[in-house]
């Protein structure tokens, strides 16, 4: 692994990512709004930065050249199908030897063998069909990327978050490849350690065609004691 490209890099997500991808001495290019570019200026210089929408596909063509790896943060902003914009031209444009990483929530399903609680599913259905409403943002979009996604002959792996805090890394978070799994019993997940989990994966063949579901390594020694 040479060159990864970051989709969505300024975002809270994206910023962490850069900061492993740069760590592991990876050449970093970033794909982010234009009003967002600033959020970025910290890795000015180490970075190559290309502005402009995610969805653009030829922003995407261009900033995946090349790249042996691409991450990409998945957001269903709006309601004009902007994740899977983003998620097609990826799939399009990347090289097809490409390792393709994406991040969404646990509620994708791949399969239906997912097992959720009451209070995910209905903050789903609540804050999807508000959201929706409101026209910010369209949870659908998101799974119809996946979908586009679980069906590509790519080297794709989704990456599924519980719920997100921030603070200090605990270490990779465990993993499992349904939600219900008595593994993700924490259901929640440090962001930069959700980061991590992604850039971890670029290099890790066992996760190649998989949607693991990801929670918090709360028995990481990081951890204060229960
Ligand atoms: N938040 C959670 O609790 C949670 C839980 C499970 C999984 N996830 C997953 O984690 C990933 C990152 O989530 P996050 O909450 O940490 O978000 P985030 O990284 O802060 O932001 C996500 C991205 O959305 C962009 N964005 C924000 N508003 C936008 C708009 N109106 N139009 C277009 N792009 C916009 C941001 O770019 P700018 O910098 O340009 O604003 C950023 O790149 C997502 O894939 C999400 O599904 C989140």
């Amino acid at each position: 692994m040479k060159k990864v490209c970051i989709i969505g890099a300024s975002g809270k997500l994206g910023q962490y990512l850069v900061q492993h991808a740069l760590n592991r001495g990876y050449e970093v290019v970033g794909v982010c709004r234009e009003q967002s570019v600033a959020k970025l200026d910290r890795f000015q210089g180490r970075i190559t930065l290309i502005p402009g929408p995610t969805n653009d596909r030829e922003v995407i063509r261009r900033a995946v050249d090349g790249c042996d790896g691409v991450l990409t943060v998945l957001a269903p902003w709006g309601v004009q199908q902007y994740a899977t914009g983003t998620a097609q031209a990826v799939l399009d444009f990347a090289p097809p030897d490409a390792r393709l990483i994406f991040s969404c929530g646990w509620h994708i399903t791949r399969d239906g063998q997912d097992v959720y609680s009451w209070k995910l599913r209905t903050f789903v259905k609540v804050f999807g069909a508000i959201a929706k409403f409101l026209r910010f943002a369209d949870l659908d979009d998101q799974v119809e990327a996946c979908r586009r996604i679980f069906a590509s002959a790519t080297q794709w792996t989704v990456v599924r978050g519980s719920d997100l805090e921030e603070g200090e890394s605990q270490g990779l978070p465990v993993w499992a490849s349904h939600v219900g799994d008595p593994l993700l019993a924490s259901n929640l997940t440090r962001r930069i350690d959700f980061a991590l989990f992604m850039v971890e994966a670029l290099t890790n063949d066992e996760l190649i065609q998989e949607s693991p579901a990801i929670a918090g390594n709360t028995h990481a020694p990081s951890s204060p004691p229960s």
